[in-house]
C-alpha cells in the first residue's frame, strides 16, 4: 500500500511517499480504509524525533499520521458494534498508561491507504460530515474540549482566552468557546491577518501578542475584570501575561508548549484569586462521539487550511513548520 512514512529523523525532507506493508485487524481491532488524514503538530516532533517522541531504530520506518477517516473494511476477532462499510474517524490515543501511546508515534500511523486501530478507537461519523472535515476534528478538539468543557466548565456568561488561535488546537478552541458553550472569546495571534481569521472565525476580541501587550488589552476588554478561562497551547512565550489576566475563580488549561517548557508563576495569584491549573491530554472515545455530533450539526466544524494529496506529505509538513497558516492541513488518500 502507498503510505507517507520515515526512515530515520530530521527535516521535512526525510517524509518519504511510497509502499509499505498493508497492515490486518488484530484481535478487537478495525482495519480503515483511510481517505483523509490530518497534520498535528505531533507529526512534525515525531519526524524530527523532538519532545521525546522519537521512534526506536527497530521500529522503523514509521508510519506517520494520527488522524485519519475512512470507511472500515475489516473487522478482527472479537469485534462488534461496528460494520463493515462503516465510516468512522479514528482517536489516535491508544492509551494513557504508563505514558501516553498515539498512533504514528507509537504504532503505524494514518498517513496510508490502510489503518489498522482498536475498535473502540474508530468513532462513527454522521453522512454530514465528509472524510476531510472528520480527520481534522480529533487531536484538536480533543484538548480543546477537555480544557473548555470537562476540565474548564466554562459556562455562557464567562470569558474565555484562547492562545495561538490560529493553530490547529486554537481554532478548535475559538469554536468550542462559541458554538458548543456560548461564551466570550477573546482569540490571542501574531499577525494582522491571523487576527482577522479569529474574528471572522467567531472571535468576539482578537489581540495580536506581536504589537500589542495582552495584559493590557485584556483589562481593556474586560473592564479590569480578567478572563475565566484560559486555553494555551503554546506555552512559556505568553504564559505569564496570560496567566497574570485571570479574573478571579479563574481556571487555566495547559495543552501545549509550542515556545517552550519553562515559566515563572506568581503562586500568590494562585490562591489569592483561587485559580486553577491543570493539563490536558487528548481525550477519551466518549468525548469524540459529542464532538463529532457536535460538528455532525454543525455547532463546529474543521478549519482546514489547504488540502494535498497524500504524496505531497512532506510539502505539508514544511508549510506546517512554517507556521504561517490558521487552521489545519489535511492529506487525502486516493
Ligand atoms: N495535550 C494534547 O492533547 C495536545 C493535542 C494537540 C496538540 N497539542 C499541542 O498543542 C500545540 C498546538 O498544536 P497544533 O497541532 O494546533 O499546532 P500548530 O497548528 O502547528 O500551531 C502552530 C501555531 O502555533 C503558534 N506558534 C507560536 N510560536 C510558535 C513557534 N515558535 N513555532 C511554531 N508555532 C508557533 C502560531 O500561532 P499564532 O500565530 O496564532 O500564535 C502557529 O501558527 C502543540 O504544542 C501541540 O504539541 C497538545
Amino acid at each position: 500500500m502507498k503510505a507517507a512514512f520515515i526512515r530515520g529523523h530530521g527535516g521535512p525532507s526525510v517524509v518519504e511517499y511510497g509502499d509499505m506493508p498493508e497492515p490486518t485487524a488484530g484481535p478487537g481491532e478495525v482495519l480503515i480504509r483511510v481517505r483523509a488524514a490530518s497534520l498535528n503538530r505531533l507529526d512534525l516532533y515525531t519526524r524530527a524525533g523532538q519532545r521525546g517522541s522519537a521512534v526506536p531504530d527497530a521500529e522503523m520506518p514509521r508510519i506517520l499520521g494520527g488522524d485519519g477517516a475512512g470507511e472500515v473494511v475489516a473487522l478482527g476477532p472479537g469485534v462488534t458494534g461496528l460494520d463493515v462499510g462503516q465510516r468512522v474517524v479514528v482517536n489516535p490515543l491508544l492509551a494513557m498508561d504508563p505514558a501516553p501511546r498515539m498512533l504514528g508515534t507509537h504504532a503505524q500511523g494514518s498517513d496510508a491507504e490502510l489503518v489498522a486501530v482498536p475498535a473502540a478507537n474508530a468513532v462513527p461519523i454522521p453522512g454530514a460530515l465528509d472524510y476531510e472535515q472528520a480527520a481534522a476534528l480529533p487531536t484538536v478538539f480533543l484538548p480543546a474540549w477537555a480544557i473548555v468543557v470537562r476540565e474548564g466548565r466554562l459556562q455562557p456568561a464567562e470569558t474565555a482566552m484562547v492562545l495561538s488561535a490560529s493553530s490547529g488546537v486554537g481554532t478548535a478552541a475559538v469554536q468550542v468557546v462559541k458554538g458548543v458553550v456560548g461564551a466570550t472569546c477573546i482569540a490571542v495571534t501574531s499577525t494582522p491577518d491571523k487576527v482577522r481569521q479569529a474574528l471572522e472565525l467567531g472571535a468576539d476580541h482578537a489581540i495580536n501578542y506581536a504589537t500589542e501587550d495582552v495584559a493590557e488589552r485584556v483589562k481593556e476588554i474586560t473592564g479590569g475584570r480578567g478572563v475565566d478561562l484560559v486555553v494555551d497551547g503554546t506555552g512559556a512565550l505568553l504564559f505569564e501575561a496570560a496567566y497574570g489576566s485571570l479574573a478571579r475563580g479563574g481556571r487555566y488549561g495547559v495543552c501545549g508548549v509550542t515556545t517552550g517548557v519553562r515559566a515563572q508563576i506568581h503562586l500568590g495569584q494562585l490562591f489569592t484569586k483561587q485559580a486553577r491549573l491543570f493539563g490536558v491530554f487528548m481525550g477519551s472515545n466518549a468525548e469524540l462521539r459529542q464532538i463529532v455530533e457536535a460538528a455532525g450539526d454543525g455547532r463546529i466544524r474543521s478549519v482546514v487550511h489547504r488540502t494535498r494529496p497524500l504524496a505531497e506529505a512532506a510539502q505539508a509538513h514544511e508549510e506546517m513548520e512554517r507556521a504561517e497558516h490558521f487552521g489545519k492541513f489535511v492529506l487525502t488518500v486516493p
